[in-house]
């Protein structure tokens, strides 16, 4: 080591990140979106004010005294439910990833329409809430059911430069039954053992672990089972990916996250000292899978070292690591880059498949640095 602290360190934080201050950036105003640095990466869960924030429409006023679920749609005993008696059923605290799907959009050649995402869309907290599935089986699905939409409370109109909606619309995602059913798809309550901040769904939101953050609806209000697929805007217009199937390409909701390792430190365009060992530390994750193997480059992709995976695998959570490289002793610009593998084998893409549109940005990205 070159005396660099042996923890994810501070010392070795980006330019303006010095002393330990993260500050996230705002991406957008009203609605605000929220992108925290993710060099500031310093333990397996996200400080609540370090969680970036993606929210579509102005976060809606609840009073968490009057705030009604309902359940209904295709289903036996359709019902509603305030926030006390949902506190009085059986939960579940578990850590989960969410990752936005457009995180790394700035890393993307081709003109998008969504945020401009860096590394910083990404954060990892432990939420505690009560499964949907205890709901659903409460309310008795009907044969015939097929998908389960949660909708939020927040609403209105996205207009050019953004797609167009038609008129107002809330914020409102589907699930396939068989997915609502598992008992890890939670109503949420709690992250980090406090009470749902307003920005992240407050009183009540869905997490669905091991599926990009879209689907994790905030602000609750309704859950429609449905007997045919949901066509709504944000897994239509927004949030889907082309798949080729008999040899036609057709829109598909995204959904589970892909696998991916993303370097915290050094930061994108960090000064590194010359020829000393730095300490490479990133996180990885995986969708529904776990983190078998992250590999690292210091020389664009040309060579790579096996990184050292820390602490214990988690599903559905991300997986630190850290890596050291012998920074070279010619200064210049390098390229570094980290690559993950998960347990069926799955790897990060070298290049970027167009078919993903602006969303699910998983193949391994450059980051640039000064060596000096
Ligand atoms: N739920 C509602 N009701 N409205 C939204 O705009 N944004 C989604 C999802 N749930 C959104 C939502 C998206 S795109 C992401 S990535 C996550 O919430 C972000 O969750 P966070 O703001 O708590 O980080």
């Amino acid at each position: 080591m070159d005396g660099r602290s042996a923890e994810p360190g501070r010392d070795d934080a980006a330019p303006g990140e010095r002393g330990g201050h993260a500050i996230p950036a705002m991406l957008q105003r009203a609605p605000d979106n929220l992108e925290p640095p993710f060099s500031a990466l310093d333990g397996f869960i996200t400080p609540v004010d370090r969680f970036f924030v993606r929210s579509h429409f102005e976060v809606p006023r609840i009073d968490p005294d009057a705030w009604r679920l309902s359940v209904e749609g295709t289903v036996e005993r359709p019902f509603e439910i305030g926030l006390d008696e949902l506190r009085r059923m059986p939960a579940r605290t578990q850590a989960a990833l969410l990752e936005c799907s457009g995180n790394g959009r700035i890393y993307l050649e081709t003109t998008q329409v969504g945020i401009r995402w860096g590394l910083g869309g990404v954060g990892n907290a432990e939420w505690t809430g009560v499964p949907l599935a205890d709901l659903l089986n409460r309310a008795g699905v009907r044969p015939g059911a097929v998908e389960v939409i949660l909708e939020g409370a927040d609403a209105g109109e996205h207009g050019p430069p953004q797609h167009e909606t038609p008129g107002r619309i809330a914020y409102a995602r589907s699930l396939p039954l068989a997915r609502a059913m598992s008992p890890e798809v939670i109503l949420a309550f709690r992250m980090n053992g406090e009470d749902l901040p307003a920005p992240h769904g407050r009183p009540v939101r869905a997490i669905v672990p091991g599926w990009y953050g879209m689907a994790s609806v905030k602000w609750l209000r309704r859950i429609v089972v449905v007997d045919r697929p949901f066509h709504g805007f944000f897994q239509t217009m927004e949030y889907a990916v082309w798949e080729r199937r008999d040899g036609l390409a057709t829109l598909e909701p995204v959904s589970e996250a892909q696998v991916k390792a993303q370097i915290a430190r050094p930061a994108p365009h960090e000064i590194v000292p010359r020829g000393t060992t730095y300490r490479v530390f990133g996180a990885a994750w995986a969708g529904e899978a776990l983190v078998e193997r992250v590999e690292f480059s210091g020389d664009g992709g040309a060579s790579w070292t096996s990184a050292r995976l820390l602490g214990e695998p988690v599903r559905y959570a991300w997986r630190l690591w850290e890596c050291e490289w012998d920074v070279p002793v010619q200064p210049g610009g390098r390229v570094l880059m980290a690559r993950a593998t998960d347990d069926a084998g799955r790897s990060q893409a070298s290049e970027r498949d167009p078919d993903l549109r602006d969303a699910a940005i998983s193949h391994v990205l450059p980051i640039e640095v000064e060596v000096r």
